[in-house]
């Protein structure tokens, strides 16, 4: 018998689950809380306000409308113990719990987990405490450092300092400006790697890995990595830069060993696993552990899953992956153009109409909403980042040309995008057949 499942988020990365989601047979329903534009008008999908922040709420939606499966898309309700008190009520839920959902929840944490367990990291300390930060900044051995925040701060909490008076001057933003609040109460302080970033992402069963294709990810809000950090401005799948041999790599020595550590220490971790990580001279090393689907990640690989993702779902929660992997569509690339409001990551305006967005799909593209609302009928722009069009093709240069020409086909005023993802890719793979 066919199931409803309720997907919690309102991001690109929640359309694309739900979408997905939806495409199954063994899916009837699928609702959104609290969604967006584009989950409020795709077939087999809607969305719902429960306040998600009351757990009891979620629990009680879900039985009264028999939800077969939830699952969590941000990191803040999982750091939160929704996934606790969904599975003590009986509620089947894809996620991490609270304890497992540290990875990301504290850098701190996460360091000295890997530390534990040998997984390759930048160098590090953390401290409590700004002067005895500054004094540490002054005497390290390396000369460029990363300040974090150790909570979340919705992907915001990181300060990368070219020398050590901007190191100093950013533990002083954290710690005594308060710039990320409670999260900066906690830093870490750690020696800048350099090299090329990407993103590797496994469902995990608590025991058994399955790695799904390496993406990468365009934080700077400009082409040619220029301009401030944000949320994500783009991305592309599979990033060739990861050969086979490197993935094998990453998933014994950073994949599997943190599935393995968190299991001896009592935390099975049974969800998505993303390891971010510095392809640096030395080997691959870890930048940052995530608990969910990265966003825009997500929407290019997503697309990429030939199996059913609520299958693979029921399977990880059912401790069951070692005896049904997930397959994947291997001869395609996927690429995501991230739409912004302009003035993201500042200030923006809401509440402005898009117009063509029927273009894009006549186009043959995917476009997954973000911030979007629908206000007397219409779709207007909601957010930061308003909407991602994925274009998926035979190969890498052609889905960036595909999806920018759908992106030029959708308007809001200001809109902003990207036009080179997938740049460092296409001059690799330049590279390496030359
Ligand atoms: P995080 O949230 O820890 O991944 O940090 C956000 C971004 O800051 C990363 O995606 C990197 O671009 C950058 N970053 C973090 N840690 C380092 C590091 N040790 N060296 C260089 N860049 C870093
Ligand atoms: N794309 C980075 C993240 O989701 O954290």
């Amino acid at each position: 018998m066919a199931g409803r499942v309720l997907v919690i988020g309102s991001g690109g990365r929640e359309h694309a689950l739900a979408w997905k989601l939806a495409a199954s047979p063994q899916v009837k329903h699928v609702f959104v809380a609290p969604g967006n534009a584009g989950t409020a008008s795709q077939e087999k999908i809607s969305n719902s306000e429960i306040p998600v922040c009351n757990h009891a709420a979620v629990v009680q939606f879900c039985k009264e409308n028999d939800i077969a499966l939830v699952v969590v898309g941000p990191e803040a309700p999982l750091a939160a113990g929704l996934v606790d008190d969904l599975t003590s009520a009986g509620v089947r839920c894809f996620g991490p719990t609270a304890k497992a959902a540290q990875l990301e929840a504290s850098k701190s944490f996460a360091k000295d987990f890997m530390d534990r367990h040998g997984i390759p990291t930048a160098r590090w300390k953390a401290f409590t405490n700004p002067q005895e930060a500054c004094s540490f900044i002054t005497g390290a051995d390396f000369p460029a450092l990363v300040v974090k925040a150790s909570g979340l701060a919705a992907g915001k909490g990181v300060i990368v300092a070219t020398d050590k008076s901007e190191a100093c001057k950013a533990v002083q933003e954290i710690m005594q400006n308060k710039a990320f609040g409670a999260a900066g109460e906690t830093i870490v302080v750690e020696e800048l790697l350099e090299g090329e970033e990407v993103s590797c992402l496994c469902f995990t069963d608590g025991i058994t890995v399955a790695p799904m294709p390496p993406a990468q990810d365009h934080k700077r809000l400009m082409d040619g990595d220029q301009g401030p950090n944000t949320g994500g401005m783009g991305a592309y799948c599979p990033a060739p830069q990861v050969s086979e041999n490197l993935m094998q790599q990453i998933q014994d020595t950073v994949l599997q060993k943190t599935v393995d550590g968190m299991r001896c220490e009592g935390a099975p971790y049974v969800g998505v696993l993303y390891a971010g990580l510095m392809l640096t001279k030395d080997g691959p090393k870890v930048l940052e552990f995530n608990c969910r689907f990265g966003d825009p990640e997500c929407q290019v690989i997503l697309p990429l899953l030939k199996s059913d993702l609520y299958e693979v779902m029921q399977m990880t929660i059912e401790g069951k992956l070692s005896s049904s992997m997930p397959a994947w569509h291997r001869s395609y690339a996927a690429v995501t153009v991230v739409m912004a409001s302009g003035g993201y990551p500042g200030d923006y305006s809401k509440g402005l109409e898009i117009t063509g967005l029927s273009k894009a799909k006549e186009f043959g593209l995917q476009v997954f909403h973000a911030g979007t609302a629908l206000k007397d009928g219409k779709v207007v722009t909601n957010g930061g980042r308003v909407l991602t069009v994925t274009a998926i093709k035979s190969d890498l240069t052609l889905a960036l040309e595909e999806a920018n020409k759908g992106a030029a086909a959708i308007h809001y005023p200001g809109a902003i995008y990207r036009k080179d993802i997938g740049y460092r890719a296409i001059a690799f793979l330049k590279q390496s057949s030359g």
